[in-house]
């Protein structure tokens, strides 16, 4: 049951990015080594990510930067890590206009993800669950703390918070 909940989580999130498959698809990724279709398997690596991600956070009851990383890792099914280059920015894909240009520089983001790791870990201050959720979400998003997969693994984020 939890496991087909996870699939579908992990299939409309990718959608989002543009990464479409169907269940048929998904059940043969999962089920056969080396099947070929890139948009399938990148889903099967975003629900690993998502399970991992699920067991973490049940073993240490909290959710840190290195922890996010791995997720991040698995959907990405490499070892990218953070931002180190300049250059990344959100923009409007229509017309290419520059919407927002986030924080750069390895140190600063992991100073701004040190910040936030407190905030998410901060079960006392009284504020509403479902308000720090969405403060979560807009903060991890400004952050952008990598090149690619931030809105995928800001969702993740979303689903493992509690
Ligand atoms: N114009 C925008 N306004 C607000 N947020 C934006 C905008 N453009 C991008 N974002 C944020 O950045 C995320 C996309 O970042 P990135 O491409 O690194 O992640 P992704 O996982 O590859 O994409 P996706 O979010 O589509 O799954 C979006 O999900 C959203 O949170
Ligand atoms: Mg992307």
């Amino acid at each position: 049951m939890i496991n087909a909940v996870i699939i579908n989580e992990a299939k409309d999130s990718s959608a989002i990015e543009n990464i479409i498959t169907t269940h048929d698809e998904l059940y043969k990724a999962m089920s056969q080594a080396g099947y070929k279709n890139p948009a399938a398997k990148e889903v099967v690596s975003y629900r690993t990510a998502l399970w991992h991600g699920y067991q973490l956070v049940q073993e240490r009851e909290m959710l840190t930067t290195n922890m996010i990383i791995d997720i991040h890792s698995l959907i990405e099914n490499k070892q990218v890590g953070i931002r180190k280059l300049p250059g990344t920015v959100l923009k409007n894909e229509a017309t290419g206009e520059v919407i927002y240009t986030p924080p750069g520089g390895e140190q600063e983001i992991l100073s701004l993800m040190a910040n936030l790791e407190g905030y998410i870990n901060e079960d006392l201050d009284g504020v509403d669950p479902l308000v720090k959720l969405a403060v979560i979400h807009y903060q991890f998003e400004s952050i952008h703390p990598f090149y690619d997969g931030n809105g995928r693994t800001g969702r993740i984020i979303n689903v493992l918070y509690r």
